[in-house]
């Protein structure tokens, strides 16, 4: 299972680097938002500030809706850095703009999924990545696990390649069962990653294990 943090935080991101844990980085306009980041020249030099730290994906999301405008912001984010997976909104352009992209071997991560007929979609026209938003779904009294259980089971039965990239991942528990249920990605916040740590028997052990040692010194 591969680890990607959900983040624009440079600090943040290095934290999970540095761990040794992490397989890539997505964002979002939000993301880059909430870091102050705005602004397309500022952007495209923080996902590559972000592509320097990391050494797997990073996927950089286009803002247009229309299939000229996601190919052309597309192709100008592909430029950037080729860890760049270009992210596409689940509409019917973005489809298109996905099948465009794959034909031309740059890889896609098809965004705001939150069905199993969407991810089929994503799927058929060659995405890299398709990212189903459990939390989200969650949060609607909807269960998120049960869609990346849909879209595993509908994947499994055509081999298709695309990564079932569990997005919108807010705690531990949602990264363990997306684990169980085959999910080949999530992406979360640091907590989420760094929650898997915790233990109090582990504390508690090291804690009875040092002070054990410290007897005989
Ligand atoms: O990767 C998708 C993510 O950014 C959405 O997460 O917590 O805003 O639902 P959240």
């Amino acid at each position: 299972m591969k680890f990607f943090i959900d983040t624009a935080n440079l600090e943040q991101i290095k934290d999970a680097q540095d761990m040794g844990i992490l397989d890539g980085v997505t964002t979002n306009p939000s993301l880059m938002a909430k870091e102050g980041i705005t602004g397309t020249d500022n952007i495209m030099k923080h996902y590559v500030a972000i592509c320097n730290i990391v050494e797997g994906d990073v996927s950089a999301e286009v803002i247009s809706t229309d299939f000229e405008g996601m190919v052309r912001e597309g192709e100008a984010l592909a430029e950037l850095h080729e860890q760049i997976v270009i992210k596409l909104p689940m509409v019917k352009d973005g489809i298109k703009a996905c099948k465009y992209f794959s034909d031309r071997g740059i890889r896609t991560n098809v965004t705001l999924v939150f069905s199993p007929g969407q991810a089929l979609l994503a799927a058929k026209a060659g995405a890299t990545y398709v990212s189903p938003f459990i939390g989200r779904l969650d949060d609607i009294s909807t269960d998120g696990l049960n869609l990346i259980a849909e879209i595993r089971h509908i994947y499994d039965n055509y081999a298709f390649d695309t990564q079932i990239l569990a997005a919108s991942v807010r705690h531990t528990m949602h990264v363990i069962d997306c684990a169980k249920l085959g999910a080949d990605v999530m992406t979360g916040p640091l907590s989420s990653i760094t929650g898997l740590l915790r233990h109090p028997l582990t504390d508690s052990g090291l804690e009875k294990f040092l002070a054990d040692y410290n007897k005989g010194n």
